[in-house]
């Protein structure tokens, strides 16, 4: 155990004041968001270099959708009035130049971050991390994952080979200028992701930390990723939450259509009941894991569960079976030798 304490101890120096990590945030509340906004200045308290890329306007629900705007200048204000219309679609906030807004999507956001504003106006191109949120509001389930603008930033990241946290908290939207002291959800919601994301940071082993000058840190294996949601918080107790391993399905809710009673001829959704079984089948992973659902909504605990980009079925039984239905079948007419590049899959190195 000693060797243990020592190597966590030496990750907590590398991570701490001079040797901080190279962070790009977004979201999909905006840039003006008050757990956006906290959450960065915890982040850079405790000596990393971030940079925010968020969207201009409210992009909830826009998943991974990359959508870039074709004008050039904003056609209406920024969410909260904080740039006017006809300011450039791309700047910083009025009052911090590490804070950028975009006219996009949050995937497009990052792409932005990215691709021009790390490389043009940051002190490095390349992030170590991206974390996305905390979102106004949990994201919970599979359904909900490829819907939230906030997850969707984050496997944009991933997809580009970037570590990504996506966060997610129980709490209302606020503005960043409305959070005025420690008491605030918005406060609360970002110390507890602050929290898990540092001892996300201070986990990993200290050879997988390590870099050379101009290289990026690799925290988590190629292509794999974090989804975090956060419980309602309360002020006399939110210090000491537990964080518990979860898996995306397991008590996971989609929607139905339910005719509008309100205005007949429309639709409205409801959380189906009971749940579904597609959204709550365990085909990757360890299925004895709970579902992130059940502890954040059932538990108020907070879940973390790990993600990868590559959707493809796994090589079970199932997989097999279908393949030899399709093949007994032709449907397959001819093979292809993959590409070397395609099985490429590079894992933690010294
Ligand atoms: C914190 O700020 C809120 C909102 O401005 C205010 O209602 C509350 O009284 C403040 N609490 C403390 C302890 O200052
Ligand atoms: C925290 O406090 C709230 C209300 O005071 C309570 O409902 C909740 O169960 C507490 N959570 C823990 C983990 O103690
Ligand atoms: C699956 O998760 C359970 C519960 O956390 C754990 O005890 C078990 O070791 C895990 N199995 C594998 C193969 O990781």
């Amino acid at each position: 155990m000693r060797f243990l304490s020592f190597l966590s101890g030496a990750a907590l120096v590398l991570a701490g004041c001079s040797n901080g990590l190279n962070i790009l945030m977004s979201n999909d509340d905006g840039f003006g968001s008050g757990n956006l906004r906290e959450l960065y200045k915890m982040l850079r308290a405790d000596g990393h270099n971030v940079y925010i890329v968020a969207p201009a306007t409210q992009q909830s629900s826009q998943g991974g959708r990359s959508v870039f705007t074709d004008e050039p200048m904003l056609t209406t204000n920024s969410i909260y009035d904080l740039v006017k219309a006809g300011a450039p679609s791309l700047g910083t906030d009025p009052i911090d130049t590490h804070i950028w807004y975009y006219n996009g999507t949050p995937a497009a956001c990052v792409f932005v971050g990215l691709d021009y504003v790390l490389p043009n106006f940051a002190d490095f191109s390349v992030p170590d991390l991206v974390v996305t949120g905390p979102n106004f509001g949990t994201n919970l389930g599979p359904f909900v994952w490829t819907l939230s603008g906030t997850a969707g930033a984050a496997y944009a990241a991933t997809g580009r080979g970037i570590p990504a946290i996506a966060l997610s908290g129980s709490n209302n939207a606020v503005p960043y200028f409305l959070v005025k002291n420690e008491s605030s959800p918005a406060y609360l919601v970002a110390s507890v992701a602050n929290r898990v994301v540092k001892s996300i940071i201070n986990s990993v082993p200290v050879s997988v930390l390590k870099r050379d000058v101009g290289e990026t840190r690799t925290i988590l294996p190629l292509g794999y990723g974090l989804n975090v949601n956060i419980p309602p918080l309360f002020a006399d107790n939110y210090t000491n939450i537990q964080v518990v391993h979860t898996r995306m399905t397991g008590d996971a809710d989609t929607n139905e259509a339910v005719p509008n009673p309100d205005k007949p001829g429309t639709f409205t959704w409801a959380n189906i009941e009971p749940l579904a079984p597609g959204v709550n089948a365990c085909i990757n992973g360890n299925c004895t894991l709970p579902g992130e659902t059940y502890v954040v909504n059932t538990l108020g605990l907070v879940s973390l569960s790990l993600y990868t980009v590559d959707y493809t079925a796994p090589e079970s039984e199932e997989t097999k079976e279908v393949v030899k239905w399709f093949t007994t079948g032709n449907v397959f007419t001819t093979s292809v030798k993959a590409m070397p590049i395609h099985k490429h899959s590079r894992r933690f190195t010294a």
